[in-house]
């Protein structure tokens, strides 16, 4: 269902409220390896169950924090692209009217000076306590290390991302529901539409789907149109005035 990009930048003019729905395919332009994608995927070089996951934490978490601090010096290297500033700008001359709901974990919606972004699968420049943190560990700042820690009871600190298996924040996906039951379009863009609840957004909207990626995805057939191309080079287009 190859889609027509000007028929669909006739269905943006006529929503009343539009969400995005983005992946990592998003950021790609920015220089943010993807997860899935072929050879660059950081899934081909890791293997996921050995870094994101709690378990894999609790086994090796000098390990699995540097990880995650390599990745968080390399996010803050990079800008948002030409596509993240045009949902900005968009937001900014229709407020309230288009809603950014977001797997990636880079803050670069955010950057690009989008407000109230979703972000369901947390942020991977903040960090929390990994267990419940007791008086000791607010008392006083974390001891630095890698990971820090509690110097009284050594509780460590994490990456404040959802990792496999683990609960989406419950504020923002409920929210994220919210907003897809009531836009009357989705922009799915940079989504291998694989990884749930979040695709599940795209199933449940009452909105048109509109999928922008210049490969497959597991959500085309839920889409009313399929864009071929990337999200820097087609939703600027899609959303300028
Ligand atoms: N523009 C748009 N889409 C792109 C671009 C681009 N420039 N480059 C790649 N893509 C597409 C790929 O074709 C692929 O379909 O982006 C998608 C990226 O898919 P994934 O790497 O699977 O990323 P994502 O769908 O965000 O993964 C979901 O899985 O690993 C977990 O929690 C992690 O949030 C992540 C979740």
């Amino acid at each position: 269902r190859a889609g027509d990009p000007a028929a669909v930048r006739d269905w943006v003019r006529a929503a009343r409220r539009i969400v995005v729905l983005s992946g990592a395919g998003m950021s790609a332009e920015s220089g943010v390896p993807t997860f899935r994608d072929a050879q660059t995927g950081l899934w081909a070089k890791f293997r996921p169950e050995e870094l994101a996951t709690e378990e894999a934490f609790r086994a090796r978490p000098q390990f699995v924090w540097d990880w995650y601090l390599l990745r968080r010096e390399m996010v803050a290297k990079v800008e948002p692209n030409a596509g993240h500033r045009a949902i900005a700008a968009f937001q900014q001359r229709h407020p309230g009217r288009l809603a950014v709901v977001t797997q990636n974990v880079d803050g670069l919606h955010q950057r690009a000076g989008s407000p109230g972004v979703l972000a369901l699968h947390g942020g991977i420049m903040e960090d929390q306590w990994l267990d419940p943190p007791r008086a000791c560990c607010t008392a006083s700042p974390p001891q630095a290390g890698r990971p820090p820690r509690c110097a009284a009871c050594g509780n460590l600190r994490r990456p404040a991302v959802v990792w496999f298996g683990e609960m989406l924040p419950a504020r923002e996906l409920a929210a994220a529901e919210e907003a897809a039951a009531a836009c009357d379009l989705m922009l799915v863009v940079g989504t291998s539409g694989v990884v749930y609840p979040a695709a599940g957004l795209a199933r449940a909207t009452r909105g048109r789907v509109v999928i922008v990626n210049p490969h497959e995805s597991d959500l085309d057939d839920a889409a009313d149109a399929v864009l071929r191309g990337t999200a820097a080079a087609l939703l600027p287009g899609l959303l300028e005035e």
